[in-house]
């Protein structure tokens, strides 16, 4: 629980003003999915979009990072959630600059390299020409209708700079009961409390994810990255192949 451990004292300072309810489900969030793992296979800098991007737990960090982010979500309520997070940020990052001695680091609550966009139910975000880095697809996929997967993939793979890499956290699907709990969870959040919007709740399998991203002419990683956490969290790793 490296994430729990490390993050939450960065990060759930952001959400303070927030109702109990909404800062519960973010430590829950924290608890249970290992964040920094997937931080730490980000390029070293440059622009990142969030897709599916929910409370902005990782746009918010990554933009602290130095990362220029976008979070896309088809959620009004996380993205409002988002939005009021990188205004506490800022003024987390305002308060702690302007501490005993002031540094010229000081960057006003707009300043934070931040945008929230709101997408409609199916559609995909389509920032014209603008790519980006780094595209963080963050427990997101098994939400999405299975025959939509591959037009949902296809595109955020489209908006991947040269030489970008496309970082995919899901559950491996063969993991039996720790994929079981997960889906009964998910099954609850999405079609019981509707806490959670999404149009499925069953992870794609790994080998049909890769596969897929490989056709994309992407290069191809995948880690287990569950040590610790109760769930079956894999990360894929696809990068724009040189050449
Ligand atoms: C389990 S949450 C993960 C949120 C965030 N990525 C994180 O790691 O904390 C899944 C998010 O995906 C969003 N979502 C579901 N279907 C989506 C779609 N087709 N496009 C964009 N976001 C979607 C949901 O609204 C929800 O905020």
């Amino acid at each position: 629980m490296t994430t729990f451990k490390r993050m939450t004292p960065k990060v759930l300072p952001y959400y303070l003003r927030e109702p109990p309810g909404v800062i519960a489900k973010i430590l829950v969030r924290l608890a249970t999915c290992p964040f920094e793992e997937v931080a730490a296979r980000l390029p070293l800098r440059g622009s990142l979009l969030d897709v599916g991007c929910g409370a902005g737990i990782f746009t918010a960090t990554a933009a602290q990072m130095g990362f220029s982010c976008v979070g896309v979500d088809v959620d009004p309520r996380k993205i409002e959630t988002a939005r009021r997070a990188t205004r506490g940020a800022a003024m987390l990052e305002w308060i702690r600059n302007t501490g005993p001695v002031h540094t010229p680091r000081l960057r006003k609550a707009d300043d934070l390299p931040v945008e929230y966009v709101l997408l409609q139910p199916e559609e995909l975000y389509s920032p014209g020409d603008r790519r980006f880095d780094a595209v963080v697809i963050n427990d997101v996929l098994h939400l999405v209708e299975p025959r939509r997967r591959e037009d949902f993939l296809r595109h955020y793979r489209g908006l991947l700079a040269h030489r970008g890499r496309m970082l995919i956290k899901t559950m491996r699907e063969d993991a039996g009961w720790r994929i079981r709990i997960h889906q009964a969870q998910e099954t609850i959040m999405v079609k019981g409390l509707r806490w959670t919007a999404g149009a499925s709740t069953e992870p794609p399998p790994i080998r049909w994810l890769t596969d897929t991203l490989s056709a994309m002419n992407l290069s191809v990683r995948v880690e287990d990255i569950s040590e610790g956490y109760p769930y079956p969290h894999v990360l894929v790793t696809a990068e724009d192949a040189p050449g």
